[in-house]
C-alpha cells in the first residue's frame, strides 16, 4: 500500500493536507489519522480470506469513537476486552452480534452487560470465569455463547511484554484440559459452545508461530466436532506485526493463506482480531521541537510530546520513524525526548535529524497503542486527535484542559 503521508515540495503532507496546517489549527502534540488508510488496511484483511471469515478489529489498539465508526461502516466486527470497549463499539454504531469479548479477567457486571447487548461470543480464559459466566447467564435466563481461549504453548517471538501464548503466561486454558471443559459446557443449561479461540502475542513478524498455534487449535476443534460439540467458529486472535526498519511484516494476504492452510478441511468460520496492523500505520503523532540542547555526549531535540502521549518507546523499546515536517538546518544525530521527568521519556534515540527550535516532527506508525495507552502523568492533559477524511481534517477528540485533569477530584473540607 502506498503511504498516506509523504513530502510535497519539501513539506510533509498527510492525505494531501500539509501537516503544518494541522499543527496551526489543532496545536501540538496531536494524533493524526487517515480515514482512507484505516479503510484500506481493514479491507486488506476483509478481502484476504477465501473462506468464511470475520475480521474483529481489536478495539484496544485505537478506540476513538470516530475510528470505530469508520471501521463499523466498513463492515468490521470488534474484539473487545472490557465493558467500556463494548459501550464504545455500540456508541460508534458497531454490532455486538459481530463482536467477541476477550480478556484474562472479565468481571461479573461486564459479562452481564455483554450478554444483555447480544455479544457474538465470550472467549473464556479460566474455569472460574466459566463458572461465573454460567451463573450470570442463568440469572439472566439466556444461553451464553462460549469459546475457550486455549493456550497453545507456542512462542510468538514478540517483545516479552506482549507475548501471551506460552504456559508461563496468565492467558488462556491449557490445551489438554479443554476437552473436559467443553463437556461441562455441553452439560450446562446456560452455556453453549460457540468456538475455540487463541491469541499468542503481538507485533509478530513471522507467520510460522501463528500457523503453528492455528494448527493446534484446529486439531482440538476437530476432536470436539467429532465428539459431537456443535462449534461455529475458530478464533485465531490478532498479533500480525507492522514493518520495522529492518523487516517487512507479512501481508494480510500471506497471513490468510497461512491460516487457511493450517486449518484446511475444518468447516468453521475463521475469526481474526487484528489491531495494530489496521490502526498502527494509519496514524502519526505530530509534535513540535521546543528547544534543542547540545549535551557533552549527545544532542537533544526537546519536543512537546512525551511518554505520557506515546509510551511504546519507553515501555517496549519500540522504534517509530521520526520525520521532520520541513527539514531545517543541517542534519545531525539527536535523541528526541519529551518534558516528563524520567530518562525513559524518549520518542526516539540517535536519529539523524535536521531540526531547529520550532520545527515540527511526525512520529510514524503511531495509530495503534498510542492514544489508548496515553495518560495524564506529570499532569499533562491528553492531546488532541484528528482524522483526515476526504482531504478535510476533523477534530475527533479535543485536547484536554485543566478542568478535565482534575474532574472528579475533591479538596478536603
Ligand atoms: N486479541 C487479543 C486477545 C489481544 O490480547 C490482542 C492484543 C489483540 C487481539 C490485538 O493484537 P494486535 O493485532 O494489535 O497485535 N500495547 C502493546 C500491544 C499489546 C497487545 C495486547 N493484546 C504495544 O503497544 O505493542
Amino acid at each position: 500500500m502506498t503511504s498516506w503521508y509523504g513530502y510535497e515540495r519539501g513539506e510533509l503532507h498527510a492525505d494531501g493536507v500539509p501537516l503544518a496546517s494541522l499543527a496551526d489549527e489543532f496545536g501540538t502534540p496531536c494524533y493524526v489519522y487517515s480515514r482512507q488508510a484505516l479503510e484500506a488496511r481493514f479491507a486488506a484483511f476483509d478481502h484476504a480470506f477465501r473462506r468464511d471469515a470475520l475480521v474483529c478489529y481489536a478495539v484496544k489498539a485505537n478506540s476513538n469513537l470516530a475510528v470505530l465508526q469508520v471501521l463499523a461502516r466498513a463492515g468490521a466486527g470488534f474484539d473487545i476486552v472490557s465493558l467500556g470497549e463494548l459501550k464504545r463499539v455500540i456508541a460508534a454504531g458497531g454490532d455486538p452480534g459481530k463482536s467477541v469479548f476477550a480478556g484474562a479477567c472479565k468481571l461479573d457486571h461486564e459479562l452481564e452487560g455483554a450478554l444483555q447487548a447480544g455479544i457474538r461470543c465470550i472467549n473464556v480464559e479460566s474455569e472460574a470465569e466459566l463458572e461465573s459466566l454460567g451463573e450470570t447467564a442463568g440469572r439472566l435466563g439466556v444461553e451464553a455463547p462460549v469459546a475457550l481461549r486455549v493456550n497453545p504453548d507456542v512462542a510468538a517471538g514478540a517483545h516479552p511484554h506482549i507475548a501471551t501464548g506460552l504456559k508461563e503466561h496468565k492467558f488462556g486454558i491449557p490445551l489438554d484440559r479443554a476437552r473436559d471443559i467443553y463437556d461441562r459446557i455441553a452439560a450446562h443449561d446456560a452455556l453453549r459452545a460457540h468456538g475455540v479461540a487463541c491469541h499468542i502475542g503481538s507485533q509478530i513478524m513471522d507467520l510460522a508461530p501463528l500457523a503453528e498455534s492455528a494448527a493446534r487449535v484446529a486439531e482440538l476443534a476437530r476432536e470436539l466436532l467429532s465428539a459431537g460439540h456443535e462449534l461455529v467458529s475458530l478464533d485465531l486472535g490478532g498479533g500480525l506485526g507492522t514493518d520495522t526498519p529492518d523487516q517487512a511484516a507479512p501481508s494480510p494476504l500471506q497471513l490468510a493463506r497461512a491460516l487457511e492452510e493450517a486449518t484446511a478441511g475444518l468447516d468453521l468460520e475463521l475469526v481474526i482480531e487484528p489491531g495494530r496492523a489496521i490502526a498502527g500505520p494509519a496514524g502519526l503523532l505530530l509534535t513540535r521541537v521546543a528547544y534543542t540542547k547540545d549535551g557533552d555526549d549527545r544532542a537533544f531535540a526537546l519536543v512537546d510530546a512525551a511518554m505520557n502521549d506515546l509510551l511504546r518507546p519507553a515501555l517496549y523499546g519500540a522504534w517509530h520513524d521520526i520525520l521532520p515536517v520541513v527539514p531545517a538546518g543541517s542534519a545531525r544525530r539527536m535523541d528526541v525526548v519529551g518534558p516528563v521527568c524520567e530518562s525513559a521519556d524518549f520518542l526516539g534515540k540517535d536519529r539523524e535529524l535536521a531540526v531547529t527550535a520550532g520545527s515540527l516532527l511526525a512520529v510514524a506508525d503511531a495509530g495503534a497503542y498510542g492514544f489508548t495507552m496515553s495518560s495524564n502523568y506529570n499532569s499533562r492533559p491528553r492531546c488532541a486527535e484528528v482524522i483526515i477524511d476526504s482531504g478535510q481534517a476533523r477534530l475527533i477528540r479535543a485536547r484536554e484542559t485543566f478542568d478535565d485533569l482534575v474532574r472528579g477530584e475533591r479538596l478536603l473540607a
